[in-house]
C-alpha cells in the first residue's frame, strides 16, 4: 500500500523533517474544494462519528504526503456525491499533522498516510437508546481497497445497507404486525408496495433509496417493511377476511380492498401505522417532481418522509439521529472543514495575523 511514514514513526529523521515542515507554513487548506468533508478533532469526535445512525469514512491524513494528495481528489468527490444523494454514510478527516490531533492520531494507531477507516454502527437501536456516545457501539475497520471513487463508495453504501431489514412477504408482515406480543406492535412502521416485475422508474428508485436513508436516520425507532404487490394481492383476501380486531390491519386490509376493487394502482403506496397511536396515513407523494435537480430531490424525499411520519406518530420513543430534522444538522455545517478553516482564517487574520507562519514550527 503506497502510504508516507509519519514523523512520530520516523523520530530518527526528525532534523530532515524540520527541513520539510519549516516549509509547510505556504501549504494551502488541504480540502477547501469540498462542501461536506467533515474536519474531525478529539473534542468533536464523539459528537460527530460515534453518535450517528451513518457509516463514517474516517481519513488520517497530512498535507505535505504526496499519496494524500493524490487521494484528495477522489476524497471530495466521494463526499460530496454522498452530500449529493443523501446516502446514510460521510466522509471525515484528521489532519495528523495538527500536533492537537497527535493523540487521536496515536490512538488508532496511524503509522502511514493516508490511513482510511470505516466506522459501521453496530446496532442501532442501541445507538439510539445510549446516553453516552461510544467507539464500542461501533465497528471501526481499516479500509484496504483501491483508492478511487468508485470502490469507495460502492464499499460504504454496501456496509450502511447492513441495518436495514426488509420483510418481503405480505403474511410474514401480518403475523409480525398482528402479534401484539411483539415489540413490532408498539413501534410505528412504514410499509411501501412495491412491484418486483416492472422494471423500476426513476420514482421508484428514487423513493427507495431515500427509504433506506430515513430507516436509517430513525434509528429502527420506525421499523420498514417494504412487500411484494404480488404477494400481497394473491394473499390479501385469505387473509383480510377474517375477523380483525387489529384496527391497523384492518385499516391496511380496507384501504388495498378498495384499490384492488377499483383498480386504483398501488406501486410506491407508503403507508404508515403507529399502533400507540392507532393511527394510519398514506404518503402523498404526487408532488414528486423528477425535474427537480438531483441534488434537491432526495434531500426534500427526505424531508417530506420525515415530517410525514413525525407528524402522524407518537414521538415518545421515536428517534431521530441523522437527517434534515435532526439536531445535528447546524453541527455538521459548523464542522465541515470548509467553514470551520474559513471562518478560523478570518479571525485570526484579523487579531494575530503573525500566527501562521509561526504553527509549523510549534508543532514539533
Ligand atoms: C446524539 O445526538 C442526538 C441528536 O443530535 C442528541 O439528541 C443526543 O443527545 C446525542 N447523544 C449523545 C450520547 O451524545
Ligand atoms: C403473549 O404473552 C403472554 C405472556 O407472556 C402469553 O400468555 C400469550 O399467550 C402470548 N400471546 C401470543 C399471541 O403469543
Ligand atoms: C369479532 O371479534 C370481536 C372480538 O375479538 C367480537 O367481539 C365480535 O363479536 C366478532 N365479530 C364477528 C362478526 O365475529
Amino acid at each position: 500500500m503506497k502510504v508516507c511514514f509519519s514523523k512520530w514513526a520516523l523520530l530518527p529523521l526528525l532534523t530532515l523533517f524540520s527541513l520539510v515542515t519549516a516549509q509547510r507554513g505556504t501549504e494551502p487548506p488541504f480540502y477547501l474544494n469540498s462542501d461536506s468533508l467533515l474536519d474531525i478533532t478529539p473534542a468533536n469526535i464523539n459528537d460527530l462519528v460515534y453518535n450517528t445512525s451513518y457509516v463514517t469514512l474516517l481519513e488520517f491524513y497530512a498535507p505535505w504526503c504526496g499519496y494524500c494528495k493524490q487521494l484528495k481528489p477522489s476524497i471530495e468527490k466521494l463526499s460530496d456525491a454522498i452530500k449529493k444523494k443523501n446516502l446514510p454514510v460521510q466522509v471525515a478527516i484528521v489532519n495528523c499533522d495538527d500536533a492537537s490531533n497527535s493523540m487521536l492520531c496515536s490512538e488508532y494507531d496511524v503509522q502511514g498516510f493516508p490511513t482510511l477507516l470505516t466506522v459501521t454502527p453496530k446496532k442501532l437501536s442501541k445507538i439510539a437508546g445510549s446516553k453516552k456516545a461510544s467507539k464500542k457501539n461501533y465497528n471501526v475497520e481499516v479500509y484496504k481497497g483501491e483508492r478511487e471513487y468508485k470502490p469507495m463508495l460502492n464499499h460504504l453504501v454496501a456496509k450502511s445497507k447492513k441495518n436495514i431489514k426488509i420483510i418481503k412477504d405480505f403474511e410474514n408482515f401480518y403475523n409480525a404486525v398482528t402479534d401484539y406480543n411483539s415489540s413490532l406492535a408498539e413501534k410505528p412502521f412504514v410499509v411501501q408496495l412495491f412491484d418486483a416485475k416492472n422494471e423500476k422508474s426513476k420514482k421508484t428508485a428514487a423513493i427507495e433509496e431515500v427509504l433506506e436513508t430515513t430507516q436509517t436516520q430513525f434509528a429502527n425507532s420506525v421499523r420498514f417493511f417494504k412487500i411484494q404487490m404480488e404477494s400481497v394481492t394473491s394473499k390479501v383476501f385469505g387473509l383480510c377476511k377474517g375477523n380483525n380486531s387489529n384496527m391497523l390491519v384492518g385499516s391496511f386490509c380496507s384501504e388495498i380492498m378498495e384499490r384492488m376493487v377499483q383498480a386504483v394502482p398501488m406501486n410506491n403506496l407508503l403507508m404508515l401505522f403507529d399502533p400507540k397511536k392507532d393511527q394510519f396515513s398514506i404518503f402523498k407523494s404526487q408532488k414528486y417532481d423528477s425535474g427537480e435537480k438531483e441534488n434537491n430531490r432526495f434531500k426534500n424525499l427526505n424531508y417530506k418522509l420525515t415530517s410525514w411520519i413525525l407528524n402522524n406518530v407518537d414521538g415518545e420513543n421515536v428517534r431521530l439521529l441523522d437527517g434534515p430534522f435532526s439536531a445535528k444538522k447546524d453541527l455538521l455545517e459548523k464542522h465541515t472543514f470548509k467553514n470551520k478553516y474559513r471562518s478560523k482564517n478570518k479571525n485570526k487574520n484579523k487579531k494575530k495575523p503573525q500566527k501562521k507562519a509561526d504553527q509549523p514550527l510549534d508543532e514539533l
